[in-house]
């Protein structure tokens, strides 16, 4: 039998140019395909209709933030097998999204009840490669020596992503611990012990690396207290770099504040303020 083996000619249209992956050094997204990442939100107000419950999240911990946020964070500002380093733990929102993200986390917390109840969420290997949970106060050179020791052990000599959640002074107060940041005598002193803490975050991070900061403001004495803007200051003064402002909107992502809606309103008529309705994100980067 026959055979043809005459080449048809290729033509020029028929070529599909691959383009080389192209990312930075803090991201594994792909600059070369950049019109694919159409949910990584680049904008200065951000809005969610509601907080993910799914994945391991649960709205159980007064005073967590949303995981939306660290998929975004994680998405732009760190690589796969990164290590985020959270100073404020909490629920452990950056842990849980750190395993389903395919990064680690080293957190810290200070109520060691709450960091043996989350150590709960993970698996024991999880805690073992993945996620390091630490009991102790940020502020303390005792936290520094055992992130580090941690980091040791992931492999690492710095963290590569730092997110910092305090609290928003004394909104919601987590413990008496006289170390906790919501349990300060003044505001100035929240300030001063939250500069500590960004400090030792500072210190631990990755050159050329981000970090995040969450915090909404407060009313004291009938007066707005800025407690964003002067910790955004406090981290800038460290010498991080700001890198983005974004106003979140916290309506439709807070519990129970539907039931006194009423009364805010009518206090703010009367008082000449205006409700929060949004929380700040800042983002910075260790040059
Ligand atoms: C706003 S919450 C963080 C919530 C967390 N991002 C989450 O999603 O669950 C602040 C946390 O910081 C903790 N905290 C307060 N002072 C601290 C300190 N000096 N060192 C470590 N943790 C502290 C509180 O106990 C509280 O759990």
């Amino acid at each position: 039998m026959k055979t043809n083996t005459k080449l048809k000619p290729v033509k020029k249209a028929d070529l599909q140019v691959v383009k080389p992956v192209k990312t930075t050094k803090y991201s594994d997204i792909n600059l070369n395909a950049w019109k694919d990442y159409g949910h990584v939100l680049t904008g200065t107000l951000w809005q969610f209709p509601s907080r993910l419950k799914q994945h391991g999240h649960s709205n159980e911990y007064h005073g967590n933030y949303i995981p939306q946020i660290a998929q975004q964070m994680y998405e732009r500002y760190t690589k796969k097998n990164d290590i985020v380093l959270d100073l404020f733990f909490g629920s452990g929102t950056s842990g849980i999204e750190a395993i389903n993200m395919e990064r680690r986390c080293i957190g810290v917390e200070l109520k060691d009840e709450l960091a043996e109840s989350v150590s709960e969420k993970f698996t024991p290997k999880q805690l073992v490669t993945d996620v390091n949970i630490i009991c102790a106060d940020s502020a303390s050179e005792l936290a520094v020596e055992k992130i580090k020791a941690r980091l040791d052990v992931m492999g690492e000599k710095k963290a590569q992503f730092l997110m910092l959640h305090p609290p928003y002074d004394d909104i919601i107060k987590f413990s008496d611990k006289k170390e906790d940041l919501s349990n300060c005598a003044t505001t100035e002193e929240f300030y001063d012990l939250f500069e500590r803490v960004a400090k030792n975050g500072y210190d631990l991070l990755e050159k050329g690396r981000f970090a995040c900061l969450i915090i909404g403001d407060s009313y004291k004495n009938s007066e707005v207290q800025p407690l964003g803007f002067e910790c955004m200051n406090r981290m800038r003064k460290l010498g991080f770099v700001l890198k983005s402002t974004i106003v979140k909107d916290i309506q439709g992502n807070e519990r129970g504040k539907g039931r006194t809606a009423n009364l805010w309103r009518y206090r703010a008529l009367a008082g000449g303020f205006s409700i929060f309705t949004h929380e700040y994100i800042f983002v910075f980067q260790k040059k």
